[in-house]
C-alpha cells in the first residue's frame, strides 16, 4: 500500500469538502471503521509498520479536524444569514406561532382591585392578614361572649383549641390596633371560612373586606358618608344606602347597610325580592370594650368598622344570583369578565 499517496489523497478530499455531507463522506472513506487505514491498523504486527501507520493517521486526522472547523464555521455563517428573523414582526405574520390564548382576571380579583383603589383614594392602608388566626384575635378581643354560636366547632373550623381558620376579616381590626396607635384608617381583604352547607348564598370559603377607622371624634356620620361614597364608587353614582339596626359583638351600635337595587333602581324586582334593597354586610361604631381590649382609651379614641362580602359585591354589580360560580372555575362563567 502506498500510504504516502493515500495520505495525500485523504488530505485533498478533506480540503475539498465544502458541506457537512461531503465531510461525512470523507470521514467514512478515510477514517471509518472499514477504511484502508483502520483495517491496516488492526492487522499491525510490527513496531515499524505501526509507527508508520500512526503517522499517516495523524496527518489524516489533522486534515479532518481542520476541515470540520472550516465546514462548521461556514455552515453557521450561512444559517445566520439565511435564517435571520425580524423579531419585531408580529408572530402571526411570520407564520411561526399562533397568538397565545390570553386569560382574564377572576371577577373576585377585579372587584378586589376596585375596592383597593377606592380606599387607597380615601387614604386608607390596605392590609393582608393571616387566615389561620388565634381564638383570642378571632373571638376574645372582638368581645364575642362565651356563649356565641360562632365559637362552636359546628360553625367554625378549629385547627386546635386555640386556633381557627378565621371566620371573618374582623381580627384584622385587632391586629391593626395592636400594631400601632391611632389614627388608623385601614382595609383588610381576604378569605374567610365557615362550616356552612353550600347553597345559593353560602360557601364554606369566601372573601370579605374589612374597614376600620379609629381617630379622635369619629362619628356615625363618618361611617355613613364613607359607605355611601364606597358603594357609589363600586356600583354607580345613583346608588342609595340605608342602615338597619342589628347586633355584632364588637360594635355598638351595630347596623346592616343595604344598597339600593341596581336592577330595578329601587322600585322592586325579583333580584331584590321586591324590597328595592340588597344586603351587603355589617358595620357599626367600634365597641368601647374592643378599644379597651387593645389598650386604647375609649374616652380619647372612637372608631367605625364595617365588614362586607367581596363575592356579594361582585354579585350585586353583575346581578349574579348565587355565590357558587365564584368558586367553581367554570371557564364559561369566568370568560365573561
Ligand atoms: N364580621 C361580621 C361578619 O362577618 C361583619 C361585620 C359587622 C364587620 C360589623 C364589622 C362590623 O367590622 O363593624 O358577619
Amino acid at each position: 500500500m502506498d500510504w504516502e499517496g493515500h495520505a495525500r489523497e485523504a488530505e485533498q478530499a478533506f480540503q475539498a469538502a465544502a458541506t457537512p455531507d461531503a465531510l461525512d463522506a470523507a470521514n467514512v472513506e478515510f477514517l471509518g471503521r472499514k477504511s484502508p487505514l483502520k483495517l491496516a491498523l488492526r492487522g499491525v504486527r510490527d513496531r515499524e509498520t505501526g509507527m508508520q501507520l500512526n503517522a499517516v493517521r495523524e496527518r489524516i486526522e489533522a486534515a479532518a479536524s481542520e476541515a470540520t472547523t472550516r465546514v462548521e464555521a461556514a455552515h453557521l455563517a450561512r444559517r445566520l444569514s439565511e435564517e435571520k428573523a425580524d423579531v419585531t414582526l408580529p408572530a402571526t405574520l411570520l407564520g411561526v406561532v399562533e397568538p397565545r390564548p390570553r386569560g382574564s382576571l377572576h371577577p373576585t380579583t377585579l372587584i378586589r382591585r376596585d375596592v383597593e383603589d377606592t380606599f387607597i383614594g380615601l387614604g386608607y392602608e390596605i392590609r393582608d392578614d393571616r387566615e389561620v388566626e388565634s381564638v383570642d384575635y378571632n373571638f376574645d378581643k372582638l368581645a364575642f361572649p362565651w356563649w356565641h354560636p360562632a365559637r362552636s366547632p359546628r360553625d367554625t373550623y378549629f385547627l386546635d383549641a386555640n386556633t381557627v381558620l378565621r371566620t371573618e376579616t374582623s381580627p384584622s381590626q385587632i391586629r391593626a390596633m395592636m400594631e400601632r396607635k391611632p389614627p388608623i384608617y385601614m382595609v383588610s381583604i381576604g378569605r374567610v371560612y365557615r362550616r356552612d352547607t353550600i347553597d345559593a348564598t353560602h360557601y364554606p370559603i369566601f372573601h370579605q373586606f374589612e374597614g376600620l377607622a379609629v381617630d379622635r371624634d369619629i362619628t356615625m356620620a363618618d361611617l355613613k358618608g364613607t359607605l355611601l361614597y364606597v358603594m357609589r364608587a363600586l356600583f354607580g353614582e345613583d346608588r342609595r344606602v340605608r342602615f338597619r339596626t342589628n347586633y355584632f359583638p364588637f360594635t355598638e351600635p351595630s347596623m346592616e347597610p343595604d344598597v339600593s337595587c341596581g336592577v330595578c333602581g329601587g322600585s322592586g324586582c325579583r333580584t331584590c325580592k321586591f324590597s328595592g334593597w340588597l344586603e351587603i354586610g355589617g358595620c357599626g361604631m367600634v365597641d368601647p370594650q374592643v378599644l379597651v381590649n387593645v389598650g386604647l382609651d375609649p374616652d380619647e379614641w372612637s372608631g367605625f368598622a364595617f365588614g362586607l362580602g367581596l363575592e356579594r359585591a361582585a354579585q350585586l354589580r353583575h346581578d349574579i344570583a348565587t355565590i357558587r360560580p365564584f368558586w367553581e372555575n367554570d371557564l364559561r362563567f369566568l370568560r365573561q369578565f
